[in-house]
Order: structure tokens, then C-alpha cells, then sequence
């Protein structure tokens, strides 16, 4: 028997013997003795797997507080894994040792008897679970503690991604773009681009001026034929002497559409083989693959000197429909 159990004339034994007396049933289902050895832990040197135990879970919650200080104040990526792994490991290793030394093994086992029970024997079977619990629990406070500051400390570390990893706010980024009433269009040199400079069955990818390389801005430029061309009513002045223009961020995961098949007159996104059909009549409506919607078109006129530029934002929110989810 361990040294730290008090093996006794139990407050249950006492409460079954009244039961017993007072309602003349036989009570004497098998509650098993404070010292009974199915009930003491496992280990052999309680002291030490207590020790043991309680040191697992301080390297456990000393881990998860490294790991929430690295990842708070960006450490490297080793660190943050590092402590984190430790921490866990511990922590579990921990759990584990009180499982396995520290809490009785058995094997229990319990004759049947009548199912039926008096409010006596109820009683009296109450008072053995609560003796018994307070014996096996009652002298690991320090444990206990330990476990629950750690399971807190790492609750709290775990919520770090979530308050910090999701990045800023995307506010209206997603609704417009860098091209405004009047910008210049230029291509990927900054180079401002006449009404001429793409021969037709050419194209070229194109930036508003000032903002060269600029991922939502990017636009193809292409000229399907020397004549004006209207893609779709109310777009009449859109495409001055066949100069085209259409939004080069795919509109079903963001990939450049930068392939302009000139025999077919389609734009082909690399990515899944979307077809956008682009020309006379023809908005940059998906005709194959995966895209769910047309390419926004941005309106252009030629000033003065010759050089195109633009009527005004596009239209329509480039990219990825995410305002179409819900
Ligand atoms: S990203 Fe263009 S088809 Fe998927």
C-alpha cells in the first residue's frame, strides 16, 4: 500500500451499514476499499511519477509560452515550430504519465446484483464514488493546476493565427482598380502606346501610366482589325479604330490571361483553358472552361497626340467573383 493513502473505516463502508440497517436490503454491492490494491496508482514510487508528471507539463506550458511570444513577434519559423512541438510532445507525455501511473489500473470488476436500488443504497453508492474520487484526485492539486494553466495558455497561443495571420482588411481594393478617367496607357516599360502601335492580330499587355506592373491594373491590349468594334450595345466608342482592351486577371481564379489566339479571336487563360470570345459583338464572354464571367472591358479613347487612354475605371470589379459568394 502506498504511503500516501489512508486506508480506513470509510465514511461509505459506515453509510452502507446504515443503509443496510435501516431498510434491511442487502447493500453489499462491491465498493472497493480504500486500500483495496486495484485502487492504488499504478506506480511504484508515487512521489516520483508525480514528479515526473509535473515536470512533463511545466516544459509543456513553457513551451506553448515561447511558441506565443515567437509567433507574436515574428521569430523565426524554426523557433515557433520548435517550441511548439515541445510543448505539445510535453504536454501529452504529461497527460499521459498521470493516465498511466498516477490514476488506479484495475482491473475492477463488479458481481451483478439486482438492478433495483433503494434510495438508502443510492445514497450509500454516492458517498463511495465521492470518497473514492477525492482519494485518487484529491493530493494532485498541483497537477491539476499545472493542466489547466497549460490547456488555458495554449487555448489562448492557438487563437494567435486567427487575430494575426488573416492580413489587413481588403476594404474596396477588389472594386477598383488603378486606371481612372484620362490614364495614359503604357505598356510594361512604361512606354506610353498610340492608337498604332498594335498591328492588328496583335496584342500587348498594358498598365495605366504610374503604375507599371500593378496586379489588378494589368489589362491586355489587343486589335482584332484596324475598324472600330463594338463588343456590346452602350459600348459604341469603347475600341477606337479596333483597339481592345479587357481586363487580364482571370474571372475564375486570378491567373493571367496572356495568350490571344488570333485565328479564333479568344483570349485563353493558361491556368484551366478558359476561352473568352473577344471582337465584333463578342464581350469577352467565357465560351469554355471554368470562368463564370466575362472579362471586364475598359473603355479607351485617343487623344489628341495619338495615344490611348482611358474613359474611365472598369466597369465591373476585375478578378475572381468573390462578391458572388455568399
Ligand atoms: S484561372 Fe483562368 S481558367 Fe482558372
Amino acid at each position: 500500500m502506498s504511503e500516501d493513502i489512508e486506508p480506513t473505516h470509510s465514511p461509505e463502508s459506515e453509510a452502507r451499514e446504515v443503509a443496510a440497517q435501516s431498510s434491511g436490503h442487502d447493500t453489499t454491492f462491491p465498493v472497493a476499499a480504500f486500500d483495496d490494491p486495484h485502487l492504488q496508482p499504478a506506480a511504484q514510487h508515487v512521489r516520483r511519477a508525480e514528479g515526473l508528471t509535473g515536470l512533463l507539463l511545466l516544459i509543456g506550458v513553457a513551451g506553448f509560452i515561447v511558441f506565443g511570444a515567437a509567433y507574436w513577434q515574428s521569430w523565426s519559423t524554426q523557433v515557433q515550430g520548435a517550441s511548439l512541438g515541445i510543448g505539445l510532445f510535453a504536454f501529452g507525455f504529461g497527460l499521459s504519465s498521470w493516465g498511466k501511473y498516477l490514476l488506479p489500473q484495475g482491473p475492477f470488476v463488479e458481481e451483478r446484483h439486482s438492478n433495483a436500488s433503494t434510495e438508502e443504497e443510492v445514497d450509500a453508492m454516492a458517498a463511495a464514488v465521492v470518497g473514492r474520487g477525492k482519494m485518487v484526485f484529491r493530493r494532485r492539486g498541483f497537477l491539476g493546476g499545472l493542466l489547466g494553466i497549460g490547456a488555458g495558455i495554449m487555448g489562448v497561443v492557438m487563437l494567435f493565427p486567427l487575430l494575426r495571420s488573416l492580413g489587413p482588411v481588403p476594404k474596396t481594393i477588389f472594386d477598383h482598380t488603378k486606371w481612372k478617367a484620362g490614364s495614359r496607357v503604357v505598356d510594361v516599360t512604361g512606354r506610353p502606346i498610340t492608337v498604332s502601335d498594335v498591328v492588328a492580330g496583335g496584342s500587348l499587355t498594358v498598365f495605366p501610366e504610374g503604375h507599371v506592373g500593378d496586379a489588378m491594373s494589368q489589362t491586355m491590349l489587343i486589335r482584332p482589325s484596324y475598324s472600330d468594334i463594338v463588343t456590346a450595345p452602350g459600348r459604341e466608342n469603347w475600341a477606337p479604330q479596333g483597339n481592345l482592351a479587357f481586363s487580364k486577371v482571370c474571372t475564375h481564379a486570378g491567373c493571367p490571361v496572356g495568350l490571344y489566339q488570333e485565328q479564333t479571336q479568344q483570349l485563353l487563360c493558361p491556368c484551366h483553358q478558359s476561352l473568352f470570345d473577344v471582337g465584333q459583338g463578342r464581350p469577352a464572354l467565357p465560351v469554355f472552361g471554368p470562368a463564370p464571367r466575362p472579362l471586364p472591358q475598359l473603355p479607351l479613347y485617343v487623344d489628341a497626340r495619338g495615344y490611348l487612354r482611358a474613359q474611365s475605371d472598369y466597369h465591373d470589379p476585375v478578378g475572381p467573383g468573390f462578391w458572388e459568394r455568399s
